[in-house]
């Protein structure tokens, strides 16, 4: 997912890039702006953290762009290339990552990646199948 820094700081073409030219496929996408209510039931995992009421208001801040990538370990590949959480610590350890191009903190770092094969099993559900309302663009055909 790009998220909303990533989107209105129009990186969604350069991330794109990076993603092709790193051997995914984007099988499916889908540009959304979460509400309260989704983004909060997103990071469900979070909902305890001191964070957590920051990170809803920064989720829902403007569009986005949640993708289905696919390749041969796109899990661990993916998280490879967006870098640390920290996108200050992965400008240092990790300069050619996404989070150090476009993130500016341990929180606002411009991307998500699923971090299991059972969190990609239910995060592509949530954009795919259960968040229908409030689409700005229309989902792909080919899936
Ligand atoms: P987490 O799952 O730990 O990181 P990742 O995105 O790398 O899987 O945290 C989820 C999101 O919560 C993270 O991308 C940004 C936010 N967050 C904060 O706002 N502050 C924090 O201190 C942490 C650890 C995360
Ligand atoms: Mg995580």
């Amino acid at each position: 997912m790009i998220k909303p820094d990533g989107v209105s700081g129009n990186y969604t073409e350069e991330i794109k890039r990076i993603i092709v030219d790193s051997g995914f496929s984007i099988v499916n996408e889908r540009l959304t702006q979460l509400d309260k209510e989704t983004a909060s039931a997103f990071y469900e995992e979070h909902s305890s953290r001191s964070f957590f009421p920051d990170l809803v208001s920064y989720m829902t801040s403007g569009p986005v762009l949640a993708m289905v990538l696919e390749k041969r370990d796109a899990v661990s590949d993916w998280r490879g290339l967006i870098g640390p959480t920290d996108a200050q610590k992965a400008k240092i350890s990790h300069p050619h990552s996404i989070r150090a191009l476009c993130g500016k903190d341990s929180q606002r770092n411009c991307v998500h990646g699923s971090d299991s094969i059972s969190s990609a099993e239910r995060e592509i559900k949530f954009f795919f199948e259960d968040v229908v309302s409030d689409d700005i663009a229309s989902q792909h055909d080919e899936l």
